[in-house]
């Protein structure tokens, strides 16, 4: 029996015992872990290349964490044979066949949860908290998304006539690729592997370049609850080598992606390209990027304000799509609030978390951090620094905290996705106001609200033009199942992570009508 879904719950690090266990885990993947090698995946099979990905920790950047086999592109069509090879059986499994596969994969994870968690804190930076957060949501993608195909694969009730014998139901659409980003370096890859696979489709996964051996783990996992061979297939590489390839190649059923919005928008032009050979049309899953505000209206607990801009800013170093990187303030109390938010970045701690529990880690890699930067300097001609814009790489890739006060909402530093942990704030007059800036962003994403006023609270839930939005807290941390996960504009194609509809972009539905 399958008991309903309840998201995962997150590890209480305050007390000391949690706090000990993640030190282990931290310890043991120092003395066991680090500077391993790792192979692709084709059909089961380990494969070794002389190519090699690098992979560090971003905050103690001389830590190596790992050396990963590259994938060229004869890697991809031999992964492509074994995923068709694997899709004749796969596809037979019933829903609840494959759903079981991802129980157990849960089960799996949930005991060894510090295992991963602590993984990413070596190979993507993340503070624990986030790490854990970060597990705890690939548990809950693998349980939502087993009960949602169980569901589906009962088909769907539709007309019925006395002669008639009709019925509705879904089938899986064929192999495909998922190509996840960094930053939810477990959570994502697992959601946007698994949803696709669950649905009977087999995978090609390719990484990202800067956590492979965070995604190495969770073949790993798979394989261990019993994913045949061939169902999902590693190929870590160089995206300029393979990523076209990947995507062009006429056997792709589906490219499942997450990342930017530069990169995603060209994944759907090339998509839209028949190819020699091709008789289906591809489809696209385009989740990217984010320039998330949240306003903050005249009668609003200020704290709650405050606290809401700083941790949706600057938790893991502002890397989320979902993060604030603006605060747009209501004149009245717009002093009072900056105030508050400096207070809590002031509090916050930075240092390689790979040691310790500090609040912000280093940002994933040298290029990002010198992108960063570089909006640093702009920030300081657009607006006033109010706080923090001193990075420092010497050690690992560290950015504390910066606020920029009074900036005009059209500034680079307002438009432009930072990716980094960096809020501008500006001042409107009135509600309508706050949200007409709110809404002039060639983004949407996610975006909250605080306010006491109902009647504004009801004028924003139309007018607030983004895919995920919040009343009376951040804008950050959407829980699986009770937050389905997208964003409207430039933010992507709306595919809802963790929603009753996700699995949909992975099936096709059938009809058949019998006479009787
Ligand atoms: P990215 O676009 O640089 O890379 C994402 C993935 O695409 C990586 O696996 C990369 O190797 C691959 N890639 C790069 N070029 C490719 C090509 N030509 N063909 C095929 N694949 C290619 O993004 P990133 O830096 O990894 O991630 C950060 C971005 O992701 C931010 O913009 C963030 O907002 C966005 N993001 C969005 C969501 C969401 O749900 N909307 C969630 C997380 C991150
Ligand atoms: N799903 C992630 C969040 O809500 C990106 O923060």
């Amino acid at each position: 029996m399958v008991v309903s879904y309840k998201h995962e719950p997150f590890t209480d690090f305050t007390n000391p015992e949690n706090h000990q266990q993640y030190k282990d885990a931290l310890s043991r993947i120092r003395r066991v872990d680090l500077g391993k090698e790792y192979p692709l995946v084709i059909g089961g099979k380990r494969i070794y290349t002389d190519d090699k990905l690098e992979s560090y920790n971003p905050s103690n950047i001389s830590q190596l964490i790992g050396r990963v086999s590259k994938a060229k592109k004869e890697h991809v069509d031999q992964a492509m044979d074994a995923a068709y090879e694997a899709f004749k059986t796969w596809r037979e499994w019933t829903a609840e066949e494959r759903a079981g596969v991802l129980f157990k994969t849960a089960a799996i994870v949930r005991r060894r949860k510090h295992e991963f968690s602590a993984m990413m804190s070596y190979e993507a930076g993340k503070p624990w908290g986030q790490s854990d957060a970060d597990t705890a949501e690939a548990i809950d993608f693998l349980e939502y998304y087993g009960r949602q195909m169980i569901e589906l694969g009962k088909g769907k009730k539709i007309n019925e006539r006395s002669f008639e014998d009709n019925s509705y139901f879904y089938q899986p659409i064929g192999p495909g690729v998922t190509i996840p980003p960094w930053n939810f370096a477990f959570a994502i890859v697992c959601g946007t592997t698994v949803g696709p696979i669950v649905a009977g489709n087999p995978v090609l996964l390719k990484p990202s370049e800067n956590t492979p051996v965070i995604a190495y783990k969770l073949i790993e996992v798979l394989e261990e609850a019993g994913l045949p061979k061939g169902v999902i297939n590693f190929l870590p590489g160089d995206p300029g080598e393979i990523g076209d390839y990947l995507v062009d190649h006429p056997r792709t059923h589906f490219i499942n992606f997450t990342g930017s919005r530069d990169t995603g928008t060209r994944i759907i032009e090339r998509a839209a390209v028949v190819q020699e050979g091709q008789n289906f049309l591809k489809r696209v899953v385009a989740e990217m990027g984010g320039k998330d505000t949240i306003i903050v209206d005249d009668d609003a607990d200020l704290d709650l304000a405050a606290e809401s801009i700083a941790n949706s800013a600057f938790a893991f170093q502002g890397q989320k799509c979902s993060a604030c990187s603006r605060a747009i303030i209501h004149e009245d109390v717009y002093d009072e609030v900056l105030k508050k938010t400096v207070a809590y970045a002031e509090k916050m701690t930075v240092g390689d978390v790979a040691t310790e529990d500090y609040f912000l880690g280093g940002v994933i890699n040298q290029k990002q951090f010198d992108k960063i930067k570089n909006y640093i300097e702009i920030g300081k001609k657009e607006g006033e620094l109010v706080f923090g814009g001193d990075p420092d790489d010497s050690k690992g890739y560290y950015i504390y905290p910066t606020i920029f006060g009074n900036v005009d909402p059209e500034a680079t530093i307002m438009q432009e996705e930072i990716f980094g942990p960096v809020v501008g704030f500006a001042k409107a007059k009135n509600f309508d106001a706050l949200l007409e800036i709110a809404n002039n962003t060639n983004y949407g994403l996610t975006g909250a609200v605080i306010s006491n006023n109902r009647a504004h609270l009801n004028k924003a839930r139309y007018a607030f033009h983004v895919g995920n939005l919040y009343f009376n807290r951040g804008c950050t941390a959407a829980i699986v199942g009770y937050h389905p996960f997208g964003g409207f504009k430039m933010s992507g194609t709306n595919a809802k992570a963790g929603g009753p509809d996700y699995l949909l972009n992975f099936l096709e539905a059938k009809t058949v009508s019998e006479i009787l």
